[in-house]
């Protein structure tokens, strides 16, 4: 009896240590996640019109991915549609793995028609959402979706867990074909034709002829908590987002958590993604949550629709709805709203979710980011003054080159790029004047690249200007996310500034809305090898030639060296 219970006690036991080991090695090593991606032209409806759009896998938006942090992905992408396409995880930090990045001509050439690529994935520091979404031309605008990172099993979120999640697209669509339009506007030199609508989740909403029906409902019980997650994969806009009546509690913001803060609004720009947990405590009814642009830039035309959702409390009365609670929106051109919520965002910075500023700087970066006119020789252009559309980073508007710079930094292929991008702009002026000369217009042209040493500490300065007109431009900078330290309005004093820099619990992003007519300071860590783009979010302006490349030494050790190329990296 006595050696019985002995043994069913160390069966037991055994059996335990076997168990846990099993999820001791899941843990650290993560799962793997298989997906195929098929990249087509396919039909839709939207607002009473049939076109086709590029999708992947026949959806709009196109599928969700859903993995824990220390999982991978491998996502195998064939092109099955006419034009060529890249795909790029938006706000993933391909740690040593600059091959699976993305940006066509950057780290990529495009996968062309009947061709295959796959993209390994490696979901390391970033917990939340982020996203995915094609990287060549305007492609974006419809191949995209959400990718939600759960903690590692075992690890929870620093919030109470919510009933359920919705991830909540918002997106741009256009009537016409989105070729045409870009086609058309690079011969005309002008603004491409504005947007007909705004999507929530697929679906431009109650507001637009023939979307009724097809207005995104969210199913809510009285009592229970719900977390958003919000993305703007829209192309040109940011966005004023809010629901009637209810509060939001945002909770992080591009894959990092967030101290929590309580807001009516949020201002979104393209790119950046926000988790919001929204409490089902008002009378069981139907409410909009709606979305539209912040549009800040004098002159300059934009899509002043708006676009909703319904947030549908079970046990409401009337179903379908007859006149659902309309939230209020800031004004169009508001900035003032826009920084009046973005000034409040802070980490998290807690013991399970820590943050590491760097202090000691050693890289000083000013990049000025402008928009730009070019004269025609011919005929008169479509931009203002007759003249052409342009855009710049410290004066130089980017040439995309015609082999991707990672395989031509790998393979030492000479004359693709240059090595001399400048560390601050040609000559200082007075970047937000009311009136700049306009000589200051032109911008000159160039492939350069800025050369960081491994683990070198950046600060960069990102000093919006005047010089056509200022806008807010939501930079993003791949490979990487960075610590936004201090922001202001008009010219960045560097006396001054820093003294107000937050160094305690900055937000940790990866991509920043630069305000309008001012700047603002980010910080970095340069421990991720490899060629990574920066560029404006908004599409208008990254056509025009709002990009910079950071390439970032390899170090002596071999976790400071990038992966090696894979075998079916696309030819050039
Ligand atoms: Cu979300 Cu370079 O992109
Ligand atoms: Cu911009």
């Amino acid at each position: 009896m006595e050696k019985m219970r002995f043994r069913t006690t160390a069966i037991v036991k055994l059996l335990a240590f076997l168990v846990s080991c099993v999820f001791l090695v899941q843990n650290a090593t993560g799962k793997t996640h298989h997906h195929k991606f098929v990249v087509n032209s396919s039909p839709q409806t939207r607002l009473c019109s049939n076109k086709h759009i590029l999708t992947v896998n026949g959806q709009f938006p196109g599928p969700n991915l859903y993995v824990h942090r220390g999982d991978k992905a491998i996502i195998e992408v064939y092109n099955k549609a006419k034009d060529n396409i890249t795909l790029h995880w938006h706000g993933v930090r391909q740690l040593k793995n600059p091959w699976s990045d993305g940006p066509e001509y950057i780290t990529q050439c495009p996968i062309r028609t009947g061709k295959n690529f796959t993209y390994r994935i490696e979901f390391t520091t970033e917990e939340g959402t982020v996203w995915w979404h094609a990287h060549s031309g305007w492609a974006r605008a419809t191949v995209h979706g959400a990718i939600i990172v759960y903690p590692k099993p075992g690890t929870y979120y620093p919030f109470p867990k919510p009933h359920e999640e919705n991830p909540i697209i918002l997106g741009e669509w256009w009537k016409q074909d989105l070729n045409k339009i870009t086609g058309e506007a690079n011969i005309t030199g002008g603004e491409p034709r504005l947007s007909d609508a705004y999507t929530i989740n697929g679906q431009p909403g109650y507001l637009y002829p023939c979307s009724k029906q097809g207005t995104f409902t969210m199913m809510v019980e009285y009592g229970k908590t719900y977390l958003l997650r919000i993305i703007n994969a829209v192309v040109n806009e940011e966005l004023f987002f809010s629901i009637a009546k209810h509060r939001m509690t945002l909770v992080g913001t591009d894959g990092f958590y967030t101290k929590p803060l309580t807001t009516d609004y949020i201002m979104i720009t393209p790119g950046q993604t926000m988790d919001v947990l929204l409490e089902a405590d008002q009378p069981a009814s139907h409410y909009f949550m709606a979305a539209r642009s912040y549009s800040s830039a004098f002159g300059a035309g934009f899509d002043n629709t708006t676009t909703t959702a319904i947030l549908e409390y079970r046990g409401s009365r009337y179903h379908p709805p007859t006149s659902p609670q309309f939230p209020s929106l800031p004004p169009h051109n508001q900035t003032q709203a826009a920084t009046n919520f973005t000034k409040r965002l802070r980490s998290l910075a807690s013991k399970d979710h820590p943050i590491d500023v760097p202090k000691d700087i050693d890289t000083r970066l000013f990049y000025t980011i402008s928009v730009n006119l070019l004269n025609c020789t011919n005929t008169p252009c479509k931009g203002p003054y007759g003249k052409r559309f342009s855009a710049s980073v410290n004066n130089i508007s980017f040439v995309t080159p015609s082999i991707d710079l990672l395989r031509a930094y790998y393979y030492r292929i000479h004359g693709v790029f240059e090595e001399d991008f400048p560390s601050k702009p040609p000559k200082s002026f007075n970047y937000t004047a009311d009136h700049l000369p306009e000589n200051f217009l032109t911008p000159a042209f160039g492939t350069k690249v800025k050369i960081l040493e491994y683990n070198s500490s950046v600060e960069l300065i990102l000093q919006g200007t005047n010089v056509l007109a200022s806008d807010n431009h939501p930079i993003h900078i791949h490979g990487y996310s960075f610590y936004v330290v201090g922001w202001g309005f008009g010219n960045f004093n560097p006396r001054m500034d820093p003294l107000r820099y937050n160094l305690i619990d900055p937000p940790e992003e990866t991509t920043v809305g630069v305000p309008q007519n001012g700047w603002v300071a980010i910080r970095f860590r340069a421990d991720n090898p490899g060629v990574w783009l920066m560029h404006c979010h908004i599409e208008n302006h990254q056509m025009w030639g709002m990009n910079a490349v950071f390439l970032v030494k390899e170090g002596r050790r071999s976790q400071a060296r990038m992966f090696p190329p894979p075998d079916d990296l696309p030819d050039c």
